[in-house]
């Protein structure tokens, strides 16, 4: 039986970049059903019709600001927005990212600098300014704040031409256990951990098949589908809602003894 609604996020407050879509979305949907109250951050206009559309369904504890991951300007102004709004922080989602394919001498240097600049530099500079607030915040929870990062099964092995897409994920996979010796060393009351997704039905997984079968590797994108649930022990791509139980249970107070970890959502890819 689902505990799902068992609203033990009650009188939380999380973050979530890259929300408005895929797994961030996920979690922020799972979240509000726990009882927390959401900020989400995606690069779309506050008054775009995906924003607007996606917080009126979401509710009224959920928030929205447009942000940048990449640009420090734009993570000065979220954490005054949630400051403003709730006076608190006790969950940062660093989820935002995007991929990059192609074989390695073929990548450009713009290309290289740009999922790094979103990928590892948008997690770090969404740690470095939340984490004044997420301290505050976390004393008043058991296990206290949680700052969950989000890697992938590519930040753990490599994967044919997907060398850029693999550097960043690694990056996001040590960078977390540096900040949590940082945090447990310093009794900050702050745990973080990266969650490493395996392949999830989410728009980013679907425009990279398309991005697949326009270079000529596969006829259609329920080819690729099925080659990856056929390479997937459990046979199957996952939900984006197995991905926010997996949040959930790191942001709640469930994993207080965890920190530095990596929770692995893959059907059992990496255990191959
Ligand atoms: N889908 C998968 O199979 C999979 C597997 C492993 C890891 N991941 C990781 O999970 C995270 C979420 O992926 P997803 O599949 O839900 O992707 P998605 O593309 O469906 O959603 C990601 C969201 O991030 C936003 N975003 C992109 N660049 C941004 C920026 N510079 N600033 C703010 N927001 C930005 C996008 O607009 C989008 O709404 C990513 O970090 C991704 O690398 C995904």
């Amino acid at each position: 039986m689902s505990d799902l609604g068992s609203k033990r996020l009650q009188g939380r407050v999380a973050f979530i970049s890259g929300g408005l879509r895929g797994i961030g979305l996920a979690c922020a949907e799972r979240f509000l059903a726990e009882g927390a109250e959401v900020v989400l951050s995606d690069l779309d206009a506050a008054d775009s019709e995906v924003a607007s559309t996606t917080l009126a369904r979401l509710g009224q504890a959920a928030s929205y600001i447009s942000a940048n991951v990449a640009k420090e300007e734009d993570w000065e102004r979220a954490v005054a927005t949630v400051k403003e709004r709730h006076g608190a922080a006790h969950v940062l989602i660093n989820n935002a990212g995007i991929d990059l394919t192609g074989a390695v001498e073929t990548l450009s240097l713009e290309g290289w600098r740009r999922i790094m600049s979103i990928n590892v530099d948008g997690v770090f500079l969404g740690t470095k300014h939340f984490v004044p607030l997420l301290a505050a915040s976390g004393a008043d929870v058991k296990g206290g704040a949680s700052i969950i990062n989000v890697s992938s099964i590519m930040g753990l092995v490599g994967y044919n031409e997907v060398s850029a897409y693999n550097a960043s994920k690694g990056a996001v996979r040590l960078f977390t256990k540096g900040i949590a010796i940082e945090f447990a060393q310093k009794k900050m009351p702050i745990r973080a951990n990266s969650l490493h997704p395996g392949f999830v039905l989410t728009p980013l997984l679907n425009a990279g098949f398309q991005r697949w079968v326009d270079a000529g590797f596969a006829e259609k994108p329920q080819d690729l589908v099925d080659t990856m649930a056929a390479t997937t022990p459990i046979g199957r791509l996952a939900d984006p809602s197995e991905l926010a139980s997996a949040a959930f249970f790191l942001a709640s107070s469930d994993s207080s003894y965890m920190t530095g970890a990596e929770l692995v959502i893959d059907g059992g890819w990496t255990a191959q």
